[in-house]
């Protein structure tokens, strides 16, 4: 099997490189420009790695000629960071639906299966969230459908929505490509994958506001307090990496069931308020650590306005319908919320924490 992927080196694109070279007989053209997630596949003979974004003349180019011999694209190419969706909006949308519209055109012009990895923002907030009393008591106001489900997001200057709205955009012209040329596509719609090497240490690999797994992560190596935006009631369910892995190769296995479908990769099991995800996490910080000065790790709160700066609106709830890649890929997610937290955080300790120095002491 022959496969370009478009974002090969980020959190994604690594985990699905080690599961694709535990094969036999796949070769991937990938490209990226940031290689340091996938320093394991460096010199696999196997990976034909292009360092670059695919947006210029010269990269479609040579994308156009890999796509020619592929068997499937996965575009996984993203800005997918909310802190950057009210302050960098034209580079969002940019990176998510110009830079992403070049792809699609070379997929169709050579009649090429492109899988594209969306996001379950595009649901924008739940019918549930609008109504007066805010009660998640009628599935049907609040439960995301593939094929039901309205996508409702909030004003212009609410520009949290440039994200969401750049890709429903990305994918409705990858459905009228579908409609028009008979290009196969897959849409994935991720809900909160959480895993090792997601993201970044603000300050160790990256600059900035990363999203909240590694932000409540920095908090407790650095000792300082974790952060709740406005009170950390919303709620979302985590699915682990592996099970999602699992997920696009039950895809690539099965084309003709994957062929020209839109599929929420999540797991119903492990909802939490961010709240709750905090607790959980200081909790199992306390245990990796051996240290019960975690467990009253301070938690506080903070505006939105204050976190993320103007123009920032959650997503209220996401809790997706799984019956589609149940019935057509034959998939499930396995792993508990508490094995995901463990083997993430497991790993960040090992990569950061050691280097840490402490900016002050926590009592218990
Ligand atoms: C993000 C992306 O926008 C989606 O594209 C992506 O699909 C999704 O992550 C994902 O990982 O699948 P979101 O869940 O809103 O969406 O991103 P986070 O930064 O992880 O925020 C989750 C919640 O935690 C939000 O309510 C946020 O306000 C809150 N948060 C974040 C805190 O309370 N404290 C923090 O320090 C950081």
């Amino acid at each position: 099997m022959r496969l370009v992927i478009a974002g090969c080196g980020g959190f994604i694109g690594s985990h699905l490189l080690d599961d694709l070279f535990r094969r036999e007989g796949i070769d991937v053209d990938g490209w990226d420009p940031e290689t340091d997630k996938i320093s394991d596949h460096l010199f696999n003979p196997h990976l034909n790695l292009h360092r670059a974004l695919v947006d210029s003349k010269e990269t479609w180019k040579e994308f156009e000629d890999a796509v020619r011999h592929a068997d499937a694209v996965i575009n996984l190419a993203a800005i997918c960071n909310p802190s950057q969706y009210n302050t960098k909006p034209l580079a969002v949308i940019k990176a998510n639906f110009f830079d992403v519209y070049p792809v699609v055109e070379i997929c169709a012009r050579h009649h090429k299966w492109l899988i594209h990895f969306s996001t379950s923002e595009v649901y924008g907030r739940t019918l549930a969230s609008y109504l007066p009393d805010n009660r998640y008591d009628n599935p049907d106001l609040f439960e995301l459908d593939e094929a039901t489900t309205p996508l409702i997001m909030g004003p212009i200057q609410n520009q949290r929505w440039s994200y969401a709205c750049a890709k429903q955009l990305i994918e409705r012209f990858i459905f009228a490509c579908h409609y028009e040329t008979g290009m196969p596509f897959t849409i994935v719609r991720p809900l909160n994958f959480f895993g090792p090497k997601m993201d970044f240490i603000p300050g160790r690999d990256g600059d900035g506001v990363p999203r909240v797994l590694a932000c409540f992560m920095t908090a407790l190596m650095n000792r300082e307090p974790m952060l709740l935006v406005d009170g950390g009631n919303r709620m979302r369910t985590v699915v682990s990496i592996h099970d999602a892995i699992r997920a696009i190769w039950a895809m690539l296995e099965r084309p003709d069931r994957a062929m020209n479908q839109v599929f929420n990769i999540g797991n119903r099991d492990n909802e939490v308020t961010i709240r709750e995800l905090a607790e959980l996490m200081r909790d199992t910080y306390a245990e990796i650590t051996g240290n019960a000065a975690f467990l009253q790790h301070p938690i506080e709160s903070v505006t939105a306005e204050e976190f993320y700066g103007p123009g920032y609106e959650d997503c209220d709830r996401r809790m997706p319908n799984l019956d589609r890649a149940r019935t057509l890929l034959d998939w499930a997610p396995r792993i508990s919320l508490r094995e995901t937290l463990v083997e993430t955080m497991q790993f960040y300790h090992d990569h950061y924490a050691t280097e840490t120095p402490a900016r002050s002491e926590v009592t218990a």
